[in-house]
């Protein structure tokens, strides 16, 4: 083997990711509620193009073909989301149809041997919960449907996360408009989002523990290294204030540190926020979800955005086509620092991947992806640094298995190692797909074979 092959420790855990609103498709079918993420759909002017996640890949219909296709490409694991509103159709409501969806799933994936991560909560709030995460009820319905499911299929899955990324809910949705409810500069929805989100995820762990389940529970954050764009102190500053508000007000009140000043600075007290909730807050977890793209650039701008920040990356950065840049050693540098300062006992990169526009075929009718490959394996190397470095990192996800509906951008950006033709709903496999594969079989990759001159973009 060349002397520049990178070799990952015995049992990592190599997997793939997805969420149910991404790939499912049929999202009213068997009993299933409409939620606010279908309303969104379905609202002129907030999706690119018009479109909508009715069909995305059909994976409702086409699980049996997907897992086949897993186990083709050799995956020791498999993340996906369960749809609140597919399993409970009123707050008590457990919908039988929508639950013997996932345990047929489940009943796949362990007859293929792909160890299942299921993630609760990728964003679809049924339309009953009243209030949406802005009600702290919202919070206990949650922690209801989370039981309900922990009932019927807590055994068939050894890893459990409450939720992914909580802070596109409260952002995205109260300070930036491009998610449900679609509100600007809400800083008052903003934080109490925040909140609710922390108790209905501890007071899910909490359940998971008191029912004795014999697998691990934790949460999935979109994590960044904040990078200041200068070394002057406003940037410096400012790199600080994004940090604590993208990580303090999760993982910080999570490891029993409460929140930072800086949020009550920007949000204000959440309405009906306690003290003795910080106490709920602060449950261990078994692992941390980290989905990791890009760093975020700090530079202070009043006004620019709702943090006063422009996040625009630097001349000559290589980007992705939704233009996140690309440095890949900062992955490396961020699981070290979590584990340090928080002392996770286990990291997974739940999210990591590229974006591309590649639906176009070339004549042999595969998708030559060599900057999504260069991508991985950079990444991958960086990761692998971060383990020798000693953070117990135990596992890697690629997002995403399959090009799917990306929320406000539609069907546009491609992140998937398998394509998907939307009109025959064809899969195949992109050669980053075939990269992938054989890494899984070779447990690492040899860094000196990655593409010479990916085909990045470069920021001008
Ligand atoms: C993450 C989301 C995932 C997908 C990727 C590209 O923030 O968790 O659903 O949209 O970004």
């Amino acid at each position: 083997m060349s002397s520049q092959f990178i070799s990952f420790p015995k049992d990592f855990l190599w997997g793939a990711a997805t969420s149910s609103f991404q790939i499912e498709g049929s999202p009213l079918a068997d009993g299933a509620v409409s939620s606010d993420w279908y309303r969104f759909t379905k609202t002129p002017g907030r999706i690119l193009n018009g479109e909508n996640a009715d069909t995305a890949c059909d994976h409702y219909h086409r699980y049996p073909e997907d897992v086949a296709l897993m186990k083709e490409l050799g995956l020791k694991t498999y993340r996906f989301s369960i749809s609140w509103p597919r399993v409970m159709s009123g707050r008590k409501q457990v919908n039988a149809k929508g639950l013997d969806f996932y345990r047929r799933l489940l009943g796949e994936l362990n007859d293929a041997g792909i160890t299942p991560n299921v993630t609760l909560f990728h964003w679809e709030v049924p339309d009953w919960a009243e209030g949406d995460w802005e009600n702290r009820e919202t919070a206990h319905a949650f922690r209801d449907y989370a039981e309900a499911v922990f009932k019927a299929l807590g055994k068939e899955a050894p890893l459990w996360s409450t939720m992914n990324e909580p802070i596109c809910v409260a952002e995205l949705g109260r300070l930036f408009g491009v998610f449900p409810p679609g509100r600007n500069n809400d800083r008052t929805a903003y934080g109490r989002v925040t909140h609710h989100l922390n108790l209905a995820h501890a007071m899910t762990v909490q359940t998971y523990r008191q029912m004795n389940l014999p697998g691990e529970i934790g949460w999935v954050h979109s994590l960044q290294e904040i990078v200041p764009a200068t070394s002057e102190k406003k940037d410096l500053e400012q790199a600080q204030k994004l940090l604590e508000l993208s990580q303090g007000v999760y993982l910080g009140v999570g490891a029993g540190r409460g929140y930072p000043d800086s949020f009550f600075d920007f949000a204000g007290k959440p309405e009906g926020y306690r003290e003795e909730d910080l106490k709920t807050i602060a449950q261990p977890v078994d692992f941390l979800g980290v989905n990791h793209y890009f760093p975020t650039y700090a530079r202070y701008s009043p006004g620019f955005d709702a943090f006063d920040n422009d996040r625009t990356p630097p001349p000559g950065a290589p980007l992705n086509d939704l233009d996140w840049p690309v440095v890949p050693e900062v992955l490396g540098n961020l699981l070290v620092r979590l584990w340090k300062d928080y002392g996770y006992r286990k990291l997974f990169v739940t999210e990591n991947g590229f974006s591309t526009r590649d639906s176009l075929r070339s004549p042999d009718q595969t998708v030559h992806d060599d900057a999504r490959v260069h991508y991985l394996g950079t990444y991958l190397e960086a990761a692998h640094k971060a383990i020798q470095a000693g953070a117990p990192l135990k596992g890697y996800y690629v997002w995403s298995f399959l090009d799917n509906f990306e929320w406000a951008y539609g069907y546009d950006p491609r992140f998937g190692i398998v394509h998907v033709d939307y009109k025959t709903q064809k899969r195949s496999f992109k050669d980053s797909a075939k990269w992938y594969k054989e890494t899984i079989a070779k447990n690492g990759f040899d860094r000196g074979a990655l593409p010479k001159n990916p085909s990045y973009r470069y920021k001008k």
